[in-house]
């Protein structure tokens, strides 16, 4: 069932076009701003909106208690309130959570699926264990400051040694966000469960691309999205329904722009061929 969810979440129109546009979520503890790059280098013709998750950038948080199946709904009825029938999904890691739980709730929605440094698989108790003891931190001290280290393992250690030009530019993207905001995505990443089972039912395009020096979401998570999915782009797809990125991290969309756009580029492509 859907949520009553917020219908307004911020949307910024990164390139303009015609026909079945590209969603783009983002990752955490990020907003829109991750994807402007990305979206300069995609083909000319493909519309890109970028969306602001709630309690991220632009968009509020509503007061509904942490949950990546929130977020789902919110994203739908903000694009179906805009007037989008269907998209081409693509999320970032939490983006790539949101997305997936898109694709189980709404799956008319959704034409396509790119997942981009991402997993279907959920925390392990370690992991959802340190996600509540961030957020309380987050909560505590009313400040972002708990996660300004991340950068220095979102990156990869190509972007470390030759793209230190990053590091500021991340920083002020993270100081940006909103203490709630941060608090309430990580716990409602916590909660989320493994969502393997849904890209066995998909039958839209799907593209997985993974930074090759990703420690985060690494290549045998992507390798196992892609093998649940079962390659449904077909033979026409060839192997770019996995795209590793060289030289890149867990934040691939942001250190090599370029190659993430031209695997999303070809997603749309066949998006539109299979329609
Ligand atoms: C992200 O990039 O969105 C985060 O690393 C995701 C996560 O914490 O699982």
């Amino acid at each position: 069932m859907t949520s009553r969810a917020t219908r307004n979440l911020a949307t910024f129109t990164l390139r303009d076009g015609g026909g079945v546009p590209l969603v783009l979520l983002h990752g955490f503890p990020l907003d829109h701003r991750m994807w402007a790059a990305c979206a300069e280098h995609l083909p000319p013709g493909v519309r890109a909106i970028a969306v602001d998750l709630p309690g991220a950038g632009h968009s509020d948080l509503d007061g509904f208690p942490p949950s990546i199946e929130h977020i789902a709904d919110a994203v739908y009825l903000t694009m179906t309130d805009a007037g989008e029938g269907n998209a081409v999904v693509v999320g970032h890691s939490m983006g790539g959570y949101v997305a997936l739980a898109l694709a189980e709730r709404h799956p008319g929605f959704v034409a396509g699926l790119g997942l981009v440094n991402t997993k279907s698989t959920a925390d392990t108790e370690e992991a959802r264990a340190k996600r509540l003891r961030i957020a309380a931190a987050v909560d505590a001290t009313q400040t972002v400051d708990a996660v300004l280290g991340m950068p220095a393992n979102l990156v990869g250690a190509t972007s470390t040694e030759h793209r230190r030009n990053l590091f500021p530019v991340l920083d002020s993207w993270i100081r940006a966000q909103s203490p709630a905001g941060v608090a309430w995505s990580q716990r409602a990443m916590a909660s989320r469960p493994d969502r393997t089972y849904v890209l066995d039912r998909l039958d839209v395009p799907v593209a997985v691309v993974v930074g090759a020096e990703d420690s985060i979401t690494p290549l045998a998570e992507a390798e196992h999205m892609v093998r649940a999915a079962g390659s449904p782009l077909g033979p026409a797809m060839g192997d770019a329904a996995l795209t590793l990125v060289p030289g890149a991290g867990h934040l691939s969309v942001v250190e090599e722009p370029q190659a993430v756009a031209a695997a999303l580029g070809l997603l749309h492509t066949h998006v539109v061929a299979h329609h």
